[in-house]
């Protein structure tokens, strides 16, 4: 088996988890020039906002980055007359932060050939894909042009579907991992293995380098990883609460202060099981009953998230965030970084010598 670095192009095995809509230029360039590979998550962006994002990478770090998208699953809904009425269940939301109720757009997501088109041009080291097995054609053009391919399984199945597809390497993401819960052979609620159980089944399995994911946020959850035998590990929330991150005061607040056991997974704002903190908005909308498709409710619910985010309010944005919240204490990502280092394996020293200083 080839080792995950050089198959990455980094000095250390480390890669910051990508965020749909919350990533940030500044977070990815800051893990990619430390040694590890920064991740830029490009949900909802179109092929001309892709190459400017792009563009804006390679002029921020020498370093190799990869580019997140999600693969359509075929269960998407497109605009229709339901529209309206689930706009206007959100409506004491949207006049909480005094934005209009939006009106119906012509599609919810760029289409899947747009985004590659960009993402071709881009040419970044690595293409990671959520909810689903990448098409014969996306992996051979992506080998093509020198372009690893990442896959991200839930279960075992999963990650064995993703060996067949012909990815590079698989990130194993257990359930206490922080957004959207990505599975894709099963519903979410049914595929719900945690990181511990989940690591060393997916490595028994299949034949490519597997990188841990979920719950992991310093060097005793990287060493636990490597003695499950994960090829790497990906990190989220610890590296969402650093100041280099694109999230609010109001986000990096409730992941110092949501424990591990308050976290939850809920479909109320996007439609598809995520995990974060359960604030008044996702306690309303639960409560509602009142949850569209997504991805209407994911776009539904973005246009007051956003106008939230300006204003800070927490309360009315998505609060991602993993079980492993409360220790992600660390402010600059490359501390968290040095910390993931000290737990991989042959850093004894180096962590004896952080503890002793
Ligand atoms: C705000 C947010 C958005 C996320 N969006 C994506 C995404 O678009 N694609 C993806 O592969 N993972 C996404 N994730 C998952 C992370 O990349 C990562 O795998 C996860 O946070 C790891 O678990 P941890 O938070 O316990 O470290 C997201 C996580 C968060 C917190």
């Amino acid at each position: 088996m080839s080792d995950l670095r050089e198959i990455l192009g980094v000095r250390h095995p480390i890669l910051l988890g990508p965020f749909g809509g919350l990533s940030s230029i500044a977070l990815t360039t800051a893990v990619s020039d430390a040694g590890g590979l920064g991740a830029y998550g490009l949900y909802g962006y179109d092929g001309e906002r892709i190459r400017s994002t792009a563009a804006a990478l390679r002029e921020a770090t020498g370093q190799p980055f990869a580019l997140n998208i999600w693969l359509p699953t075929g269960d998407e809904v497109e605009p229709g007359p339901q529209h309206t009425v689930f706009a206007e269940a959100l409506e004491p939301f949207y006049e909480a932060v005094g934005v209009d109720v939006p009106a119906r757009p012509g599609k919810y997501l760029p289409p899947l050939d747009e985004q590659l088109d960009a993402i071709w041009d881009a040419a970044p080291a690595v293409l990671s894909v959520v909810f689903g097995v990448p098409s014969a054609e996306i992996v051979e053009e992506a080998h093509r042009r020198g372009i690893r391919v990442v896959g991200t399984a839930t279960t075992v199945a999963e990650a064995t579907a993703l060996d067949v597809g012909g990815v590079d390497a698989i990130v194993a993401s257990g359930a206490e991992a922080a957004g959207h819960r990505v599975s894709f052979l099963r519903p979410a609620e049914d595929s719900l293995v945690g990181t511990f159980a989940l690591v060393p089944q997916v490595v028994d399995a299949v034949s490519v380098p597997v990188i841990a994911a979920g719950g992991i946020a310093d060097r005793r959850g990287a060493a636990a990883a490597f003695a499950l035998r994960a090829s790497g590990v990906q990190v989220g929330t610890a590296f969402l609460a650093t100041t280099q991150s694109a999230a609010t005061d109001a986000h990096r607040a409730a992941i110092h202060e949501t424990a591990a056991d308050e976290s939850v997974l809920t479909r109320a704002m996007s439609g598809r099981l995520a995990r974060g903190a359960r604030n008044r908005t996702v306690r309303a909308i639960e409560a509602s009953g009142t949850i569209a498709p997504f991805p209407m409710q994911n776009w539904l619910t973005g246009k007051f998230r956003a106008a939230a985010g300006e204003q800070n309010l927490g309360e009315l944005q998505s609060l991602w965030l993993g079980q492993a919240a409360p220790l992600a204490r660390l402010d600059d990502a490359t501390e968290v970084f040095e910390e993931l280092v000290a737990g991989l394996p042959g850093s004894v020293g180096r962590t004896a010598e952080r503890v002793r200083g």
